[in-house]
């Protein structure tokens, strides 16, 4: 037996202003899309913001549904937005911000198990590794690519090994 231990590597920010002028737009365009988040039953409204290779930045909020299962995290509404409008284009950063009824969460909100596959699906098709920004009011957390998040993942080289 052996052990491999698998390490991520995090910046965490203690001010918006320690990132650049872009890193903080998109911060900001996460923050705004919160604001026309369909989340009803939770009433929890997440919005993410995308920067294309061309510059684009395609915007997503939380859909949610009286069939719970039936929605979708903001994360994956803008990333297959994107993915579909632009499918040349790489995906090169991605923005994320929170708000529950007391305002914007004080942690650094963190994409969900199946936004993480999701992504790594982009940084894989693309070859291009996507630069996470995960907002919070107390803290900014900013990841270098997505498989920081999801090591060991699942991707495309199963299926053609077997
Ligand atoms: N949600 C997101 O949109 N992104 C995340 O990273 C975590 C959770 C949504 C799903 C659901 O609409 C609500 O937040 C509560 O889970």
């Amino acid at each position: 037996m052996k052990t491999i231990k698998v390490d991520t590597i995090v910046y965490e920010y203690s001010n918006l202003s320690e990132l650049s002028e872009l890193e903080q737009k998109l911060v900001e365009e996460a923050k705004n899309a919160t604001i026309k988040s369909y989340s009803p039953y939770s009433m929890f409204k997440v919005g993410s913001s995308i920067l294309l290779e061309n510059g684009e930045i395609i915007c997503g909020n939380n859909q949610e549904n009286a069939a719970y299962p039936s929605g979708l995290c903001a994360e994956r509404v803008a990333l297959f937005y994107a993915n579909s409008k632009y499918s040349d284009q790489k995906v090169k950063i991605i923005a994320i911000a929170a708000k529950g009824k007391n305002g914007f969460t004080k942690e650094p909100v963190s994409p969900c198990g199946s936004c993480r596959q999701v992504m790594i699906e982009s940084e894989e098709r693309f070859e291009s590794p996507i630069k996470l920004i995960l907002f919070g009011e107390s803290k900014i957390r900013v990841l270098l690519n997505v498989t920081q998040l999801l090591p060991l993942g699942f991707d495309k080289s199963f299926l053609l090994d077997y």
